[in-house]
């Protein structure tokens, strides 16, 4: 079974891809923005390539030339700040790659697995299932939807896996996330802000990756909700991680997102409801103190 994965270099991409080269049964054809960062152990099913995926003609050819079963679509331009400082840019990552990827997958007849977002939702009414109607608030949610509605409309087998704050152990190369970043300030003793009007279900990065996996091996069609079960501000999650840690929760301070002036707006009360991943990919995500403990021990030994 062959596999073309792009934003192999991502948070999500590097784990992704080292629990399937795990799997040891797939021939992957991995991507990403300059050289490889990605670590997969000595498996030699693992062929890297450079992409620029908005260099619209090489993703084609190489898609073509590849000829993928499963095209898993995981790259993107993932800040919303980003997004709102260069919407042309935005677009082209995650519009105008989306749609290369497409029309070489309707050449190649590839099962295509497109990675999206709760920033899909306006944020007034969530936790969400997959029946809820989105109704992105910034250029970053309103791009990953335009790539979602082209994916369904395709004529391929499709699937869509939105996820949720996702957190992890940093990979080479790549991004902190909000979980390090208040673990390194707080074992600083640096006071941090922290606001607790938005509500999210926080996903451990492995457990995201497991999920795409099973929807990947069920073959699934349509759109699966693949997040953390727990929900909390982010303001609870940071008292949590003083909590476990033994940190002084008083450098913690409650604010409001009106606090900060963002270029891009965030959606308040997302956070999905997984049930449908539950009952029909057999998906367990661990629980949210679970999967800190996981990451902050690791956290905690690489230091
Ligand atoms: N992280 C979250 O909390 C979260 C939440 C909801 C949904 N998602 C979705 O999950 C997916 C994976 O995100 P992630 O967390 O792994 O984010 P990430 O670490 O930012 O990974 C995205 C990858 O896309 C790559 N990329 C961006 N522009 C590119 C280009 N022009 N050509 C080639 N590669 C390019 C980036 O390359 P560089 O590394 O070289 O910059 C990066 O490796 C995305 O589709 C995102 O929208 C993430």
């Amino acid at each position: 079974m062959k596999l073309f994965v792009t934003g192999a270099n991502g948070m999500l991409g590097q784990h992704l891809i080292r629990q399937l080269a795990e799997e040891g049964k797939f021939q992957l054809h991995i991507t990403g923005k300059g050289t490889n960062r990605v670590s997969y152990g000595k498996t030699s099913n693992v062929t890297y390539h450079a992409l620029d995926l908005t260099d619209f003609k090489k993703v084609q050819a190489l898609v073509e030339k590849v000829q993928p079963h499963i095209i898993i679509h995981a790259g993107a331009s993932t800040q919303p700040n980003d997004c709102a400082n260069d919407p042309a840019q935005c677009w082209k990552v995650n519009v105008g790659a989306t749609r290369s990827l497409l029309r070489a997958a309707q050449k190649t007849k590839s099962y295509f697995i497109y990675v999206s977002t709760d920033f899909v939702f306006d944020g007034q009414d969530g936790p969400y299932d997959e029946t809820a109607i989105p109704n992105p608030v910034n250029h970053y949610g309103e791009s990953k939807l335009l790539a979602e509605e082209m994916v369904e409309m395709s004529g391929l087998h499709w699937a869509i896996a939105r996820t949720v704050l996702v957190y992890g152990n940093k990979v080479p190369g790549g991004r902190s996330n909000f979980v390090l970043w208040v673990d390194d300030h707080l074992k600083k003793g640096l006071p941090i802000k922290v606001v607790d009007d938005q509500v999210r279900t926080p996903t451990y990065v492995e457990d995201l990756s497991k999920g795409i996996i099973l929807m990947m091996l069920k073959h699934v069609k349509g759109i699966y909700h693949i997040s953390g079960k727990d929900t909390c501000t982010p303001y609870e999650l940071a008292l949590k991680i003083a909590s476990l840690r033994g940190y002084d929760p008083g450098l913690i301070t409650r604010v409001t997102s009106d606090t900060f002036i963002e270029p891009a707006k965030r959606p308040l009360k997302t956070g999905f409801i997984i049930h449908k991943a539950v009952r029909e990919l057999g998906y367990v995500p661990l629980g949210l103190e679970e999967g800190l403990r996981v990451v902050l021990t690791r956290h905690h030994n690489t230091d």
